[in-house]
């Protein structure tokens, strides 16, 4: 069967990034430990890049990095064409704990981000939308001990929501999240992220995960990472578990991570 092409979605929002020859290394016990070796990659504006790759690879710090919440030590790292210097509105993080503060309502966690940007004054009408774009217009006033794990994370997406970004970083967002919960939610992330035409880099430990929210699939090798493989998904949303294009990709990317002949 030929795969079929997904329709183009709306890309004017989303930011284009360029990685060019990053590298990155971490001091531990006086010795230098290489986590980043020579990374290019790049995101088209709209698109949604997974990243697959053993633990402890060094994901995270290329997620980082992106954020502009660790210093870049070797190599182009762009947005639009522009050095990323440090943190910005336009390129958020969602980490796998939700990590709200708990003597604050929902309301104000996801309002956290324009207050701190003294914007919530003129404002107040984005946390409300941001709410409402995650379902959880009825729990505005509610306390994060009155939340399910789903519904906590959940605010977490509003709380990056809020701020309107142009690229939504996400690392291991549904990690936490029973399987149930998490297949509820990798259809949230699809819809949000149609809606709202931002640019996505997701990392993920589930390759089907991976397959079923992302364009391409960029498969990392053990650290120092290095790109392995990259997946091209050609299949339009929303898509399904058990067509045999994902299945395909999926035996692909076992293998790639060494779990080829176990599963
Ligand atoms: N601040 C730090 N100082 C020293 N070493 C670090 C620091 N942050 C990360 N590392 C090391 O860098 C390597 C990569 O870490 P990173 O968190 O990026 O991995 P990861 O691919 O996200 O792993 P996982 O899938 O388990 O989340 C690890 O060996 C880790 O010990
Ligand atoms: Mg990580």
């Amino acid at each position: 069967m030929v795969a079929t092409a997904r329709s183009p979605i709306p890309t004017e929002r989303g930011l284009r990034l360029d990685i060019r020859g990053l590298a990155h290394a971490f001091e531990l016990k006086g010795e230098r430990l290489p986590v980043l070796q020579r990374l290019d990659l790049s995101v088209a504006p709209g698109e949604m890049v997974a990243l697959l790759g053993p633990s402890g690879c060094g994901k995270s710090t290329l997620l980082r990095l992106v954020a502009g919440l660790e210093p870049l030590q070797h190599g182009e790292l762009l947005a639009d064409g522009a050095p990323i210097a440090g943190p910005d509105p336009s390129r958020v993080v969602v980490f796998q704990d939700p990590t709200l503060y708990p003597w604050r309502t929902v309301w104000d966690n996801v309002a956290l981000g324009l207050q701190a940007r003294g914007l919530l004054r003129q404002q107040r009408g984005r946390v409300d939308e941001a709410l409402a774009k995650v379902g959880l217009g009825e729990f505005a006033q509610a306390y994060p001990r009155q939340l399910s794990g789903g519904m906590a994370q959940r605010v977490a997406l509003a709380r990056a929501l809020v701020n309107d970004p142009r690229l939504l970083i996400l690392d291991e967002p549904l990690g936490k999240l029973d399987s149930l919960t998490r297949i509820a939610m990798q259809g949230e992330l699809i819809r949000l992220w149609q809606q709202q035409g931002y640019s996505g880099l997701l990392v993920t430990h589930d390759v089907e995960e991976a397959l079923l929210l992302a364009d391409r699939v960029l498969v990392f090798s053990d650290r120092p990472a290095r790109v392995l493989a990259e997946l091209q998904v050609a299949r339009d949303y929303p898509r399904h578990r058990d067509d045999p294009h994902l299945v395909e990709l999926r035996r692909q990317a076992l293998e790639l991570l060494g779990l080829g002949k176990d599963w």
